[in-house]
């Protein structure tokens, strides 16, 4: 069997976050599954990087398209580094593999008659990029990103999807491979059948009023539409139209024993299960098997995205609690095809439980009782008939069984269910007791030897999920193997060496201690209120009413003007070194209630600087705007993040809320202010 497995490419107007983050560790961790059975996996992912979303970046910093994406793209692809991520293959859009591809495909769908050109207008979220009609805005706002559409207008080619309802619905019935549904969970695919079962219009297929995409063949002044360039990558990939198509004939399905399965969150399920396969018919090419969506991770009840500023990055987990407990937690913690929160205080309380409990203790307890009894080695004897190899049989086979139903959450369910099987066992057994009141006899070998034993094939199972931790308990277990080649005898009861040297070490995964987890560190406390002033990050300026406030209504306490002996010579003065600044990247600082971690360009020069405005500004509010700072402040830590300048803001009477200074757009960054 041979399987090729996707995840969406990632639009690279910004950096990655845990919802793409979920994806690809889905992904990844089915591949890793059906490679540890033996199979021929296939394994892409990439960035999307044409499109109006990008141009529109590129022309907020003043530089070319190609600029941003190329910023981007390498943080997706180090970040899947830094996880471990398996792919086979990482493919840009703007490469010309791609670009060869995508014109084949559309070669394809004009030899098909499929494609004619004619006026067209509409409501246009530049979010999804996509048109949407009228009565699918919530209060005249897209529904997903919560932002106004644009009205557009131009002439497009159009492409003749509404031919293809009939053909798409009968895909829905039948399967592309009789006996699996063409979408995963099947409520989801009821979305689509009823979207697709109330008409389907044609799709307009080519933009005139951007720059940045795939000159579209035959038509001067028209670039792809991205949608359509995007999802054919899971073909260019392949080497589509490059003259060497042995990928795709390897890959692409064209028989029952091949299955491509393209990942996807719910938000883009209708771009892959209606537009793509209508694609491919047009273009006489087989369809994918199956397309799998998962649910939104949610903050504050919101899915978490850059356009609504909610984002979570998993840099600073990551480093406090390193790559496995975060893969761990989000397969475990959000049930597949559902919605999930995300939040720090459930992260902590699952680590302690499942990685520092239930598998760092016991792992420690084990291996330190076997060291003692046996001189520092594996029991010698072993045992194959006891509760923990029967609980070890019932978590292989609920593993498989999950993951084959992708079901991830409870794949790791079974982990976790085995490793309390082997607690259970140990607390029970009483070792301890034994080897004092009895010596070492064989039946602590066998104690032993079942609780060991049982561990390895818990680390077997883990593989897929934490590949990290399971080649780091497995060496601690004295079988030593990488999780990449942990294959399916490993998981049969009986492979822990006899005899065989132990490695008692630190612990896998200390207890988090959570409540120093969530102390605001101390470089932070200057931006509480009663610290105020001394925030170096932010420079309020206090506002100070034009006129006097009418005694009938007193103002909010504005803040006096200064007083005599706070006065400054003109020298003092320009002793700060006052300067245009322009807001290239803007995020929340995580587990901050106001700080905001900012890139400014200062002229040449790129810094960051972090200050207490995030309570009244999102990121999404702040790129591109131009501020004023003070360029020579010494570095201050907030957050553990290191500051270099201040911006100037407002504080508003009663409230205390930043304002920030407001500069004429068309100053250059970099300019003097005085
Ligand atoms: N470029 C398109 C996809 C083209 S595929 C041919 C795109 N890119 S994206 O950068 O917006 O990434 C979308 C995917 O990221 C979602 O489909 C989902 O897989 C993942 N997620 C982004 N935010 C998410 C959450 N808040 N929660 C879970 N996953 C989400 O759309």
């Amino acid at each position: 069997m041979s399987r090729y497995y996707t995840t969406p490419i990632y639009y690279v107007n910004d950096r990655p976050h845990i919802g793409h983050l979920y994806t690809t560790l889905v992904t990844d961790t089915l591949t890793r599954f059906h490679r540890l059975q033996g199979e021929d996996v296939r394994f892409l992912t990439g960035t999307d990087e044409h499109g109006q979303k990008i141009e529109k970046v590129a022309k907020k910093e003043g530089v070319a398209p190609i600029a941003v994406a190329d910023r981007h793209a390498p943080t997706f692809r180090d970040l899947w580094k830094r996880f471990s991520v398996a792919n086979d293959d990482f493919l840009r859009t703007t490469e010309p593999r791609h670009r060869v591809g995508v014109t084949e495909m559309i070669r394809r769908l004009g030899a098909a008659g499929d494609l004619y050109v004619a006026g067209h207008e509409g409501w246009y979220c530049v979010g999804c990029e996509a048109f949407y009609p009228e009565k699918d805005l919530e209060d005249g706002r897209c529904p997903t990103h919560g932002t106004p559409p644009e009205w557009q207008k131009e002439e497009n080619v159009f492409f003749r999807l509404s031919r293809y309802q009939d053909r798409l619905l009968e895909l829905y019935e039948r399967g592309s491979v009789p006996g699996i549904p063409f979408v995963f969970p099947e409520t989801r695919l009821n979305e689509v059948r009823s979207f697709v079962a109330a008409g389907l219009k044609d799709l307009s297929v080519s933009r005139t009023a951007i720059e940045w995409g795939i000159p579209f063949p035959g038509h001067p002044g028209h670039v792809v539409y991205v949608w359509l360039d995007a999802l054919t990558n899971y073909l260019t990939a392949l080497g589509l139209g490059s003259g060497d198509e042995s990928l795709v004939a390897r890959y692409w399905p064209a028989g029952d024993d091949r299955r491509v399965v393209h990942l996807v969150g719910k938000d883009i399920l209708r771009f892959h299960a209606v537009y793509w396969p209508a694609f491919l018919m047009s273009a006489g090419l087989p369809l994918p098997t199956q397309v799998v969506s998962h649910g939104f991770w949610l903050k504050d009840a919101r899915k978490m995205s850059k356009s609504v500023g909610n984002v979570v990055r998993p840099d600073a987990l990551v480093d406090a609690f390193g790559v496995d407990a975060l893969r761990w937690h989000l397969i475990s913690e959000m049930s597949f095809g559902q919605d999930a929160s995300f939040s720090d205080e459930a992260f902590l309380v699952r680590y302690n439980s499942d990685l520092a409990n239930g598998l760092g203790n016991t792992l420690s307890r084990a291996v330190r009782m076997a060291a003692d009894a046996f001189s520092g080695k594996t029991p010698s004897e072993r045992c194959d008939d006891n509760e923990v190899k029967r609980a070890a049989e019932t978590a292989v086979a609920a593993w498989d069984a999950a993951f084959r139903a992708c079901r991830l959450h409870e794949a790791a369910e079974a982990v976790r269910v085995l490793l309390g099987a082997i607690d259970g066992y140990i607390t029970a057994k009483e070792p301890w007791k034994k080897v004092k009141a009895e010596g070492v006899t064989p039946a602590l070998h066998r104690i032993h030897h079942n609780a060991l034993e049982g561990l390895r094939v818990a680390a077997c199972l883990l593989a897929p999920i934490a590949p990290g931790a399971a080649s780091e308990v497995l060496a601690r277990l004295g079988a030593p193997k990488a999780a990449e080649a942990i294959g399916p005898s490993d998981l049969a009861w009986g492979g822990l060496p006899l005899g065989a040297p132990l490695a008692p070490a630190a612990p896998l995964f200390p207890r988090a201690d959570a409540k120093a987890y969530f102390a605001e560190p101390s470089e932070e406390k200057p931006v509480t209120e009663e610290t105020k002033p001394a925030v170096p990050a932010v420079a309020t300026v206090p506002t100070v009413p034009a006129e006097p406030a009418p005694a009938a209504a007193p103002a909010p306490a504005p803040a006096a003007a200064p007083a005599e002996a706070a006065r400054i010579t003109v020298d003092d003065f320009f002793k700060a070194d006052l300067r245009v600044a322009e807001i290239v990247a803007a995020e929340k600082v995580e587990k901050s209630k106001k700080l905001m971690k900012m890139k400014v360009r200062i002229g040449e020069e790129e810094r960051t600087i972090v200050a207490g405005i995030a309570t009244a500004y999102t990121g999404e509010q702040l790129v591109g705007r131009k501020v004023v700072v003070v360029a020579n402040l010494l570095p201050a830590k907030l957050m553990g993040i290191e500051s270099n300048g201040m911006v100037l803001a407002a504080s508003l009477p009663g409230t205390g809320e930043p304002s920030l200074l407001a500069v004429d757009p068309s100053v250059p960054s970099g300019t003097k202010v005085k």
